[in-house]
């Protein structure tokens, strides 16, 4: 109980100094409620407003992955290295550690397998259910001239009206068929649409061509999707490029997990992505760290 005795007013109220309060500097996100950015502030990295996900969700069409067989033993050594990790909903209760302290980044949609017309998805998850769980954010695929995509929008947009309530932030990952083409005309339609509709971030894929544009467009942070697995400087080159031209993040899967060395390659990304280190420079760590992870323990030198 607080001691009444020596109770004294307290003089320290600076009555001529504004009053402080910072604004939230994520693009787009600062007429957001407290909550909305709080969970934001978790997912991308306050000193850079940038953000490494992971991307380890693609069980929940595709089953078990190359690299995903095993997430107890090929991804959880990882998460001291991603800012944020986006997955299932069975996976964070199954297999990952809730004292990682990793902000999840929680899929919730889904439906059709590989085996079906993946623009099909349904609502998979409650907000109460990534509530419970603790999600900094919930990830809702739209297809962008899909067979479905009405449907897929209007999954995005009932999140996004849940989210409110929540204070939970919605990621629109911008899905792209086979059929379609990805160039910055399209990946600028998709995205736009998708920050329109209410999502506060948007992930979309990478494109050699005026991804400047893609980004610029797009009035809320975007985030570049990995895609399948490249030679591991490609992927650096890749993400730095998105970076220089905009991105706020990456949200890869592939190109780490699939890596010959997964934890090298985060922590490469995570260089690019937070202290834009050139591709080349990147990759070099990545190859010296990935060296010293082969030598036996006792031959190691500090890293
Ligand atoms: C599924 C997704 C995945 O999270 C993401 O695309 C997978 O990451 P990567 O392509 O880098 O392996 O959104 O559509």
């Amino acid at each position: 109980m607080a001691d009444n005795d020596n109770r004294t007013e307290g003089d320290r109220f600076w009555p001529s100094e504004p009053p402080r309060s910072e604004p939230y500097a994520l693009k787009g996100s600062s007429g957001l409620d407290w909550g909305m950015q709080s969970r934001l502030a978790r997912v991308f990295r306050p000193s850079t407003s940038r953000t490494v996900m992971l991307a380890i969700d693609h069980g929940y069409f595709q089953g078990p992955t190359t690299g995903l067989e095993r997430v107890d033993l090929s991804i959880v050594p990882l998460l001291g290295y991603a800012d944020a990790l986006m997955t299932t909903r069975g996976m964070v209760r199954s297999t990952i550690p809730p004292a990682s302290g990793t902000p999840i980044v929680l899929r919730a949609s889904g439906g059709p397998s590989i085996l079906r017309e993946l623009s099909d998805e349904q609502i998979a998850v409650s907000m109460e259910d990534a509530a419970r769980i603790n999600a900094a954010a919930v990830a809702v695929q739209v297809f962008i001239g899909g067979q479905f995509e009405t449907q897929s929008v209007r999954n995005m947009t009932a999140l996004v009206d849940q989210s409110q309530r929540y204070g939970i932030p919605v990621l629109a990952v911008t899905a792209v068929g086979k059929e379609l083409t990805r160039d910055a005309r399209y990946l600028r339609l998709a995205t736009r649409i998708c920050a329109e509709l209410g999502a506060h971030v948007v992930k979309t894929y990478y494109c050699a061509e005026d991804f400047d544009t893609v980004a610029a467009a797009c009035p809320v942070p975007l985030v570049m999707a990995g895609g399948k697995k490249l030679p591991e400087l490609e992927a650096l080159t890749m993400a730095y490029r998105a970076m220089e031209e905009g991105a706020a993040g990456v949200d890869m899967g592939r190109n780490i997990f699939q890596s010959d060395d997964p934890v090298a390659m985060i922590r490469a990304v995570s260089a690019v992505v937070h202290d834009s280190l050139k591709p080349l420079a990147a990759y070099d760590q990545f190859l010296r760290r990935a060296a010293l992870s082969t030598q036996p323990a006792d031959q190691r030198h500090a890293d």
